[in-house]
């Protein structure tokens, strides 16, 4: 087993249930409700209720799987069925899923009756690499995603990788384009881990790196003001490109669009920062093993740049990225004039469809 820790939160990575078993035994909790998706609901649960029997009194709460559904109005469904069942103070919240679940279900343990216990048991890659660390809890509002949240720490948060067998394979590309990100941000032995790893589909060590780094850089800034925003590496342009292909109807994974932003943050890192040519070509065509080539056409650039202004770690009307002068050295709150971005746009469009 490997434990990590931020702040007051314990973090294991196990296959074996007894760690997690005899922490909840020992909380002494009133009650306990487990919020999942339906998708968890009926893949997941099932293996998590035979390892842990003290589940099996647990209160349900399922609700509809997907980014649509993290949202008030979910939110507001389970705090109507928590006040139904009369769930107290002392109860404990288990979210099992993926960043959907554990954003909403954080969201609702961080206010209901002003805040009770609540754990993750993260199911996805995503999740396990990101989304369940952190102690960042949020819903949609309209179109602005993560528009309403707190910081709330969950009591504790159990990786266990033999829940990700039936994950869909594209569920998991999705999550090594952020422990990509990581390893850009950390180190270059720490990238060399993920890609060398994901070619054996050992997902563990790469969650062990994902997970370390994390709790290192949350521990550093927990309410996101400074340097917390080396996360963000290669998400201003990806959230710009996955509202775009949103709005034309044309969905895609979320993982997919960090990675055209990672290449583009790596452009004009090399022009700005001299990050080295020889490492930015490596890792850019790794990028392309990964990544398929999205419908962008140099005529979506204005429109991405326009999304881009929107984002919300913009400040004083500039847009602000976070940029590399090399792997492990990065640089935050970085103001990047417009014309310069549609270069490297222009640029990654090209490079991803040579
Ligand atoms: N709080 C944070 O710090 C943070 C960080 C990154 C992402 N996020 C959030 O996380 C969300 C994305 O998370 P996600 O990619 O896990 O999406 P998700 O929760 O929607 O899960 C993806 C899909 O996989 C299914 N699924 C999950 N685990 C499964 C399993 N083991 N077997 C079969 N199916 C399974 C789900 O039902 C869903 O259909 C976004 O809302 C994002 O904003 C939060």
């Amino acid at each position: 087993m490997e434990t990590f820790r931020y702040h007051s939160v314990t973090i294991s990575i196990t296959e074996d249930a007894e760690p997690f078993t005899s922490w909840l035994t020992a909380g002494n909790f009133s009650r306990y409700v487990l919020i999942t998706d339906s998708n968890c609901y009926k893949l997941v649960w099932p293996l998590l209720k035979k390892q842990i029997r003290e589940l099996k009194k647990a209160e349900l709460i399922i609700i509809k799987p997907g980014e649509k559904h993290k949202h008030l109005d979910t939110a507001q469904h389970i705090i109507k069925k928590l006040t139904k069942l009369t769930i107290d103070k002392h109860a404990l919240v288990i979210n099992l899923g993926g960043g959907v679940v554990s954003d909403l279900g954080g969201f609702v343990a961080s206010i209901y009756k002003r805040g009770i216990h609540y754990v993750n048991i993260p199911t996805s890659f995503l999740a396990m690499v990101d989304a369940a660390i952190g102690s960042k809890t949020a819903v949609d509002f309209n179109t602005y995603k993560n528009c309403i949240g707190t910081i709330y720490h969950p009591k504790y948060v159990w990786i266990n990788t033999a829940l990700l067998k039936t994950l869909p394979f594209d569920e998991i590309m999705n999550g090594l384009a952020e422990s990509f990100k990581h390893g850009l941000i950390d180190s270059q032995t720490h990238l060399d881990i993920v890609t060398e790893q994901f070619e054996r589909l050992n997902l563990n060590l790469i969650i062990q790196q994902s997970v370390a780094f994390k709790c290192e850089t949350v521990e550093q800034d927990l309410y996101d003001v400074d340097r917390r925003h080396i996360l963000n590496l290669g998400h201003t342009t990806g959230h710009a490109i996955e509202a775009l292909l949103l709005k034309r109807k044309y969905p895609v994974m979320h993982g997919m669009c960090v990675f055209y932003g990672l290449i583009t943050a790596l452009l004009i890192s090399e022009k700005r920062y001299d990050f080295p040519k020889e490492k930015s070509n490596k890792i850019i065509q790794q990028i392309k093993r990964y990544c398929p080539i999205l419908p962008l056409k140099k005529s979506d650039i204005k429109t991405i740049i326009r999304y881009m202004y929107n984002d919300k770690k913009n400040s004083d009307g500039e847009i602000r990225m976070v940029l590399l002068e090399d792997i492990g050295a990065p640089l935050w709150n970085i103001p990047v004039k417009a014309s310069v971005i549609e270069d490297a746009l222009t640029a990654t469009i090209e490079i991803m469809s040579a």
